[in-house]
């Protein structure tokens, strides 16, 4: 999938979140950076907490992030794992994602540099929406 213009920019954001990521449960720390229908940038890190069900992902978080902007639609997103090979959204995640943004790309990056991508509707076939 041909990568955006602000991919750098999206990629560099996403990475740099991920250092603020609340993770002492599972040290895993996760970076998400939206792309919006107006060029606008949106970004988001993982938050544990004790009753590790309450924890929100990275993805939710930037979602979270560009409404309180006022923005609705997602053009892109960018995933930032510490792994050596990238990893996919979770099913919450790919939920969210897809009210927002079901024809949108998400950039699976990570630690070694590779860089897997999906788009929400083939991450989640038969989308729940109503
Ligand atoms: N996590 C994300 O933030 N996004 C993902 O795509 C996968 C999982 C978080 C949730 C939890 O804080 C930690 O990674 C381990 O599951």
């Amino acid at each position: 999938m041909e990568k955006p213009a602000e991919f750098d920019s999206l990629l560099a954001a996403a990475q740099s979140v991920a250092k603020n990521a609340i993770a002492p449960h599972s040290d895993f720390q996760v970076g998400a950076a939206i792309l919006d229908d107006n060029g606008q940038i949106h970004v988001g890190c993982n938050v544990e907490n004790s009753s590790y069900g309450l924890t929100v992902c990275a993805e939710r978080n930037a979602v979270g992030a560009m409404a309180a902007a006022g923005s609705r639609t997602i053009r892109c997103l960018v995933l930032f794992t510490p792994t050596d090979a990238p990893v996919t959204p979770c099913g919450a995640c790919r939920q969210v994602l897809a009210e927002f943004g079901l024809s949108a790309p998400v950039y699976c990056a990570c630690a070694s540099g590779q860089v897997d991508s999906y788009l929400v509707s083939d991450l989640l076939p038969q989308a729940f929406r109503f």
